[in-house]
C-alpha cells in the first residue's frame, strides 16, 4: 500500500495551522496575558452575517421543511437563480454567461482542485510572497521537485514580489504553462493595474498558457481604474480561468460559498495538440467529485446581490477598510514602511532594521500579544515583512494600534 509520496515534500504544516500551534504555545505558557490577545494572523472575518442574508437562509432552512418546497441534490454547478445573481452583479458586460460560473465551497478547494484538469510536465509560475495554497496544492500534485533550504521548490518559477516591482511581478523571460495571479493580492495587499493585467494576458497568448486568476478580494477595491475582474481585460477569455469568494465580502469564512468562472472558449492541448474545453472538463470533474453548495447556503449567497444585501456589504467592507486605515497610520506613525490596505483588507509591513518577520511575529506576541502573519510564511520574498489583517472589531483595531505606537 502506497501513500503519495509528494505530501512528503512539504515544508512544516499549513502557514495558519502552524501558527495557531504557536500561539497555543504561547497562551499556554503565559495564561495571565491570554485575555489581552488580539488576533490580526488569518484573514477571518469577525462581523455578523448582514441581516439580508440570514433571512434569506432561514427562509430556505423553511423551505426544507416542507414537503412541497424541499429540495434534495441540486445541480452540481449551482442553481441557475446563484449564477444568474452573479453574471447579472459582478460580471455585467464582461461577457460571461451563467453557465460559465460554478459554484463551491470555497476558493481554497477550487485553487487547490483546479489542478485536477491539467496534466504534468506543465512549468508552473506563482508570485513570491503567496497565498501558500497554490505552492502546495503543487507539490501535492506531484508538479515540483524537492524544496530547497530557503524552500522553494524545484521545478516552480517564482515571481518575485518586492516593494521595487510594487509587488505585481515583472512577466518571465521564460514560458511558463499555468500562472497563478491573486490581485487585490493576499499577503501584500497591493493592486495590478490595467496596464499590468494587460501585459499578463498578452504573455499568456502568446505562450499559450492560463491565467489562475484569485479575485477573492475584489470587493475591496476603492479605486475605480483597478480591475477587479481579469475579464475586463480584452483576450482574458481565451487564457484565464478566475475565482471569486463570499468569505471576506459576505463574512462567508464559516458559511462557505465560493465560485469559479471558466469561458467555454477557454481551451488546453492533450499530449498530441488537440484543444480541449477546459470548461467541459471542469464541468465532468465538478459533477463527479462535488454535490453541490447546500441550498439554503446558496440562497444566503444570492441574497449579498439584493438591494439590502448589497447596502449590508458595503457597510462591512467600509468597517473594514476603515480598520485598515487605521493600522495603515498607526505603523506610520511608529516610523514602519507600510504597503497595501488601501483596496485590500490587508497591511503589509517592513519590519524594523534587524527584526525578521518570524522575530516579528515573537515580538509582536510576547510584547504586544498581537498575532500577526509574518511575512516568510508567504515564501521567501516576504522575509523581512509581516502582514496585519484588518479583519476584526473596530475596538479591537484601535486598541491594536495603540500597543504599536507602545512598542
Ligand atoms: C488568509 O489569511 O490569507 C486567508 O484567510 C486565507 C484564506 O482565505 O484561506
Amino acid at each position: 500500500m502506497n501513500i503519495n509520496e509528494n505530501f512528503l515534500k512539504l515544508k512544516a504544516g499549513y502557514l495558519f495551522p502552524e501558527i495557531g500551534r504557536r500561539v497555543s504555545g504561547w497562551t499556554e505558557a503565559n495564561p495571565d496575558k491570554t485575555s489581552k490577545l488580539i488576533r490580526c494572523g488569518i484573514g477571518d472575518v469577525t462581523e455578523p452575517l448582514p441581516q439580508a442574508v440570514r433571512d434569506a437562509m432561514h427562509a430556505a432552512v423553511d423551505e426544507q421543511g416542507e414537503r412541497d418546497t424541499f429540495r434534495g441534490y441540486g445541480p452540481e454547478q449551482g442553481y441557475d437563480f446563484l449564477r444568474d445573481a452573479i453574471v447579472e452583479n459582478q460580471f455585467a458586460g464582461l461577457n460571461i454567461s451563467a453557465d460559465e460560473v460554478f459554484i463551491s465551497d470555497g476558493s481554497k478547494c477550487d485553487t487547490g482542485n483546479i489542478l485536477d484538469i491539467f496534466g504534468h510536465g506543465n512549468k508552473i509560475a506563482i508570485t513570491d510572497p503567496v497565498y501558500p495554497v497554490y505552492v502546495d496544492t503543487n507539490v501535492m500534485a506531484g508538479n515540483t521537485g524537492d524544496a530547497d533550504e530557503n524552500g522553494a521548490y524545484e521545478g516552480l518559477i517564482y515571481l518575485p514580489c518586492t516593494a521595487e516591482n510594487g509587488f505585481v511581478p515583472a512577466i518571465p523571460s521564460e514560458k511558463a504553462d499555468l500562472i497563478y495571479l491573486c490581485y487585490p493580492n493576499n499577503p501584500t495587499g497591493t493592486t495590478a493595474t490595467r496596464e499590468q493585467l494587460e501585459a499578463w494576458v498578452a504573455y499568456a497568448k502568446a505562450n499559450d498558457a492560463i491565467i489562475l486568476y484569485d479575485a477573492a478580494y475584489e470587493a475591496f477595491v476603492q479605486d475605480s481604474t483597478i480591475p477587479r475582474s481579469i475579464f475586463e481585460i480584452e483576450g482574458a477569455h481565451d487564457c484565464a480561468i478566475e475565482f471569486r469568494s463570499f468569505s471576506k465580502n459576505g463574512g462567508f469564512t464559516g458559511v462557505r460559498c465560493a465560485y469559479t468562472v471558466i469561458p467555454k472558449t477557454l481551451t488546453a492541448t492533450t499530449s498530441t495538440g488537440e484543444p480541449v474545453s477546459l470548461h467541459s472538463l471542469w464541468n465532468r470533474r465538478h459533477a463527479t467529485k462535488f454535490n453541490g453548495a447546500s441550498y439554503p447556503v446558496q440562497r444566503g449567497a444570492a441574497a449579498v446581490f439584493s438591494p439590502e444585501g448589497k447596502a449590508q456589504v458595503s457597510a462591512l467592507i467600509e468597517h473594514y477598510m476603515g480598520n485598515a486605515a487605521l493600522l495603515r497610520q498607526a505603523c506610520q506613525d511608529a516610523g514602519l514602511t507600510v504597503f497595501g490596505g488601501e483596496n485590500a483588507p490587508y497591511v503589509w509591513v517592513q519590519c524594523p532594521d534587524g527584526v525578521d518577520s518570524w522575530g516579528m511575529f515573537d515580538k509582536m506576541l510576547e510584547e504586544a500579544q498581537v498575532v500577526i502573519t509574518p511575512g516568510a510564511g508567504f515564501g521567501a520574498a516576504g522575509e523581512g515583512y509581516f502582514r496585519i489583517s484588518s479583519f476584526n472589531t473596530r475596538e479591537n483595531v484601535q486598541e491594536v494600534c495603540r500597543r504599536i505606537a507602545a512598542l
